[in-house]
């Protein structure tokens, strides 16, 4: 059984989510609660080398459905090393993307491969989280904010625009058919107004699941 709490962030890249988690983390542990903040593709020694091999070199030397395979080999090694053993200890766990930008980014991107992407969830991890911050925010500002990051690991931010568009209005879809997991944050504000409303959001989750 797992006492802890699983929260993750998900959204377009460059919609402010690692910035929030890191944020958010800092602010519970300074409320006095244990946190282990982490992300997704990586997480685990394992996981962070299979992030390489996916996000850096030729993308197109694996088909759509090799990328399902990777990603979710990597979230399983994440989880039973990293997740579900601070879950068990009680721990929050603050994870920055985690099944649903598999949803999106290899279940709509190439074709539709969202049944074979949630079929393989079942099998190999089985596990979605308490929780979910969707962090929704323009495209375009959001893609001028990624490539002004200026990394090695251009995989999807490559797409472009289209490509982003289309992410954001699948994420805002994911966040309806998961309607009780999913909170949806506008991004498009400023770091301290957005981190204000997760803050507030996340701390009436914790008061409601512990009444
Ligand atoms: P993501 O993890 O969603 O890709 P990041 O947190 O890495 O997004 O943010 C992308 C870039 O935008 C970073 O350079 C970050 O400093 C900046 N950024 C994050 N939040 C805001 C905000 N609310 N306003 C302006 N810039 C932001
Ligand atoms: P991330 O480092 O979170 O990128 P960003 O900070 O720009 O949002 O994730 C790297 C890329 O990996 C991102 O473009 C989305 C992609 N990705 C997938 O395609 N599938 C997945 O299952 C995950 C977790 C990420």
């Amino acid at each position: 059984m797992t006492v802890g709490k699983f929260i993750t962030f998900e959204g377009i890249d460059g919609s402010g989510k690692s910035t929030q988690a890191k944020l958010l983390a800092e602010r519970l542990q300074s409320e006095g609660h244990e946190v282990v903040l982490t992300r997704e593709p990586g997480g685990s020694v394992g996981a962070e080398e299979i992030r390489a091999m996916v996000l850096e070199g030729d993308p197109d030397r694996w088909s759509a459905e090799t990328e399902i395979l990777l990603f979710t080999a990597a979230r399983r090694d994440h989880l039973e090393r990293t997740i579900l053993p601070a879950l068990a200890a009680g721990k929050i766990v603050i994870c920055d993307r985690f099944a649903d930008s598999t949803r999106m980014y290899q279940g709509l991107s190439r074709g539709d491969l969202r049944t074979v992407v949630d079929q393989l969830h079942m099998l190999m991890i089985g596990r979605e989280p308490d929780l979910t911050i969707l962090i929704d925010m323009d495209p375009v500002i959001g893609l001028a904010r990624a490539k002004s990051r200026q990394t090695s690991e251009e995989r999807f931010e490559d797409f472009g625009a289209g490509l982003q568009k289309r992410m954001r209005r699948g994420f805002l879809d994911l966040a309806e058919e998961f309607a009780e997991r999913f909170r949806v944050i506008d991004g498009g504000r400023t770091t301290e107004d957005v981190g204000n409303d997760v803050f507030e959001t996340i701390r009436t989750h914790l008061q409601d699941s512990a009444s």
